[in-house]
């Protein structure tokens, strides 16, 4: 789906998140929502924001779930993916804090894959993920999935490739701060959810966008298995379609 301008690309994203959102307390049914981060959805979370304030949407029945973190990363670090969720949505609506999920930086290094086992669980008892939103990288990477990571991968620790990591360097101050590794969702995880938009702005993301779309599926643009997914929905502007 091509918009003129990730305003109102934005927008209609956030329409269909409070819909989702409102069909679902209309049920009496929680709403399980996967989370992503980087530039590309902050339109949206304002949107989310100013229809909590202004229009009176309720997040009590949400529960999210954040893509990735870095690995190692203090919640209150300026890059953290927690202080960004919080300065950008969290704050500003009434969600109750014990229905946010985000993988955890600062655990010990023998504790990570426990706690991403835990992560996969919470998302599967909860009947899965009903939207996931997702940002797509230079690589290819949906989350922190790089070139290379396989389509039922899990929740897991991960390396970053060199070119996300030259992408994060203006964040924090110099590509040699950049954490080597991260956690992320899955593949495997994200293509179970029920739904799932894809976001992209701009002419830097034509080329991607171009492979993602049109290009073979391989593991070395992870974006592409997101053509055997039955419900994705690539949500461009006029900049990102520029190469279809
Ligand atoms: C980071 C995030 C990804 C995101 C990507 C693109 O790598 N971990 O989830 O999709 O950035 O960021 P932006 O939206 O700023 O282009």
């Amino acid at each position: 789906e091509i918009f003129d301008n990730s305003t109102q690309a934005s927008l209609a994203i956030a329409n269909e998140i409070a819909d989702l959102i409102r069909k679902k307390q209309a049920a009496g049914e929680h709403c399980v929502l996967g989370l992503a981060t980087g530039s590309s959805p902050t339109s949206v979370y304002n949107e989310l924001v100013r229809l909590h304030q202004e229009e009176g949407l309720s997040f009590k029945n949400v529960i999210t779930f954040n893509l990735d973190e870095y690995f190692p990363m203090e919640p209150d670090a300026l890059q953290s993916y927690v202080r960004f969720m919080n300065e950008y949505l969290f704050d500003h609506i009434d969600i109750d804090k014990e229905n946010i999920h985000i993988p955890d930086g600062t655990l010990p290094y023998e504790l990570v894959e426990s706690f991403c086992q835990q992560y996969e669980q919470m998302i599967k008892d909860l009947g899965g993920i009903d939207l996931q939103i997702l940002g797509i990288g230079r690589t290819g990477h949906i989350g922190f999935n790089e070139p290379g990571s396989h389509i039922n991968s899990k929740t897991r620790l991960i390396t970053l490739d060199h070119i996300t990591r030259l992408d994060a360097a203006s964040d924090f101050f110099g590509e040699e701060n950049v954490p080597r590794r991260a956690i992320t969702m899955g593949v495997g995880t994200i293509m179970k959810a029920k739904r799932i938009i894809l976001m992209a702005w701009g002419e830097g993301k034509a080329k991607i966008i171009g492979r993602t779309v049109e290009g073979e599926v391989t593991d070395s643009v992870p974006a592409t298995y997101l053509q055997s997914h039955p419900n994705t929905t690539m949500v461009l502007d006029d900049g990102s379609a520029a190469e279809l």
